[in-house]
């Protein structure tokens, strides 16, 4: 069982390292998680376990843990109407912004991309909207997660064809492969134009050398106490070319009362030129 003390030093630890938001209630699945996670790595006090981590934020033992509170739910085209203003303003109005129409460099992250579907339907949508053209410009996307366990299975790209609702299926179909019928698979060359990697929204600096045009950071956010979320959306401007585009939620709003910032539509931002 988890006493009092631990209950106090996982919100503690959680929140200071990882932005999350927990409840002193935790849930009994948690609770259930958390117990069994004490078993196997033996530990008596989970606060003094936790004190002996706060500088090795990256060992398995942490990344585990911070397993049982993520919440990975996604779908591909969640939300479609943003895919359909992706396709319809936010790809043209990026082109006609760039300098060099000759050379299109288009740049996207999906940050808090679970297990993948998000950043497969940006691709999908990207592709329908270029065609075969897509392959003679620079672009592809940058997808990031906390969840190690998440990045594993979007790199892989496998997924349960029964889980995919049948006219979504038809949509991808040209872009994956069937294994067996019970999982389609997306082509090679669809899966090496995203690139998965590891990151936590709440630390201190993201690792981009260059600008987004676009970034879709849906249904993460919300996780984030108020100071991290407030970092986080602080990091994600400046991680934002002028003139480019965040995706929220559809009914997440930004928290930051930032006034380069000007909202478009249900969870649409573009960064002031
Ligand atoms: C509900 S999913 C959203 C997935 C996708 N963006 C969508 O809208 O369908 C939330 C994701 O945020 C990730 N997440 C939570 N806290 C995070 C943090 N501090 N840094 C990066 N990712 C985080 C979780 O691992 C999870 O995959």
């Amino acid at each position: 069982m988890l006493n009092e003390h631990e209950t106090r030093s996982l919100i503690e630890f959680t929140n200071k390292f990882f932005g999350l938001d927990l409840s002193e209630n935790l849930k009994p699945i948690a609770i259930s998680e958390l117990n069994k996670f004490k078993k196997i790595h033996k530990i008596m006090d989970l606060g003094y376990f936790l004190s002996k981590y706060r500088y090795d934020l990256q060992d398995d033992k942490i990344l585990d843990l911070l397993e049982i509170f993520l919440i990975p739910h996604t779908n591909f085209f969640r939300n479609n109407r943003q895919f359909e203003a992706l396709k319809d303003e936010v790809i043209p109005e990026c082109l006609a912004n760039m300098d060099d129409k000759n050379n299109i460099d288009l740049r996207i992250w999906s940050a808090g991309c679970s297990t993948g579907e998000e950043a497969y339907s940006i691709l999908v949508s990207l592709m329908e909207y270029f065609g075969d053209h897509y392959w003679k410009i620079t672009c592809g996307i940058m997808a990031t997660d906390i969840s190690r366990k998440s990045l594993e299975i979007a790199s892989k790209g496998f997924y349960e064809t029964k889980r995919i609702d049948k006219l979504i299926r038809q949509r991808i179909l040209k872009y994956t492969e069937q294994k067996n019928g019970a999982k389609l698979r997306f082509k090679e060359k669809v899966r090496k134009e995203a690139n998965f990697q590891q990151l936590n929204l709440n630390s201190k600096t993201f690792p981009f050398k260059n600008k987004f045009h676009i970034i879709f950071c849906r249904n993460v956010l919300i996780y984030l106490n108020k100071d991290s979320r407030l970092a986080a959306e602080n990091k994600i401007f400046q991680s934002l070319a002028k003139g480019g585009f965040i995706f929220l939620g559809d009914a997440e709003v930004l928290s930051s009362k930032n006034q380069d910032f000007e909202q478009l539509g249900n969870g649409i931002y573009r960064k002031r030129i």
